[in-house]
């Protein structure tokens, strides 16, 4: 498969083109997103399934094991293929307890720049994150000495562009009001909707969406009504709840995590579903 089919077509990040269709390694860590995996031979032959198949934009983070995905990333695809563009995060570290404590102050944040460069052996990362909040959500406060951070290593060529994840619409603002954004990554799923208002914003800007836990994160999304629409359309729950994610707004790039081939490929499958104004008024109302 090329990327030109892959469901949803390309968008692009700033001055990169990256397919609507993308892969989050998240799940590619150990349990709880700590240590190795299980099968670290089959997370790296998973991820050059990814690229093989056409897909274009990978999701990580240092804090993914930590420094796990990071490290599988580059001993199954480096050196990488022109094209693929890996998007990282900073702002939260992990602790001995498995936590994403937050790492925010400029010496942290410059640390894991750094720390993402060496272990992806990159001289510049194409996009990252600011990762706010905490593991239960957005929290309100002030992002600027963490941005100014970021757009000042944005400014000594270490990062292409920038974006912000877990974050309210105020902290987008405040972020876009220091330096450009091309990507916001918050938590969205067809029964988490609370960013509704802020995706039709963004989308009016030309900014991307990247909604983290697209099928639900740690527990997948369970809805009689989804099933029903899938049953109905001889399609997969999963497939669906990321068709219907594709059909929300042209600015929504899928990142589903998964760890098993026969589920990326379903996923693929799934997210090409022709969804009816039937199935989407039935879906929407999942959320609502
Ligand atoms: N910015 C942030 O704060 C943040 C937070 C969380 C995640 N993220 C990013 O967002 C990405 C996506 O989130 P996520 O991976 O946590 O959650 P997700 O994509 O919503 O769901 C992943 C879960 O769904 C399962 N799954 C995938 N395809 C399936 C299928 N066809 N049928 C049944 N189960 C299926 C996976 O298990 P299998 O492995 O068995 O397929 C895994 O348990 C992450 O990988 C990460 O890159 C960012």
């Amino acid at each position: 498969m090329s990327f030109t089919s892959l469901p949803g077509g390309t968008l692009t990040l700033g001055d990169l083109t990256v397919t609507r269709f993308g892969y989050g390694a998240m799940q590619l860590a150990g349990p709880y997103v700590m240590g190795p995996p299980r099968d670290p031979d089959g997370a790296r032959a998973l991820l050059r399934e990814v690229v093989e198949l056409g897909i274009t934009h990978i999701d990580t983070a240092d804090a993914y094991g930590p420094h796990v995905t990071n490290r599988l990333i580059r001993e199954a695809l480096h050196p990488y293929p022109a094209g693929l563009h890996i998007v990282t995060k900073v702002g939260a570290g992990r602790d001995a307890q498995g936590g994403w404590p937050p790492a925010r102050d400029p010496a942290s944040l410059r640390r894991a720049v750094h720390d993402n460069l060496d272990l992806l052996k990159l001289d510049r990362l194409d996009l990252v994150n600011l990762r706010l909040g905490n593991a239960q959500g957005p929290q309100d406060g002030s992002l600027a000495e963490a941005f100014e951070t970021l757009a000042a290593l944005q400014h000594e060529g270490l990062i292409r562009h920038l974006g912000v994840s877990n974050a309210t619409a105020a902290q987008v603002a405040e972020a876009r009001s220091i330096a450009p954004i091309v990507c916001v990554q918050n938590m969205y799923n067809l029964a988490h909707r609370h960013d509704d208002e802020l995706i039709d914003a963004l989308a009016a800007d030309g900014i991307a969406y990247v909604p983290f836990f697209p099928l639900g994160g740690f527990s997948p999304l369970q809805s009689t009504a989804l099933s029903s629409v899938a049953d109905r359309l001889g399609a997969k729950p999963m497939g669906v709840a990321l068709a219907w994610l594709l059909r929300r707004s042209p600015n929504i790039l899928l990142i589903p995590g998964t760890a098993a081939s026969d589920h990326l490929h379903e996923n693929i499958d799934g997210a090409a579903t022709q969804l009816s104004p039937d199935d989407l008024t039935e879906l929407d109302r999942i959320g609502r």
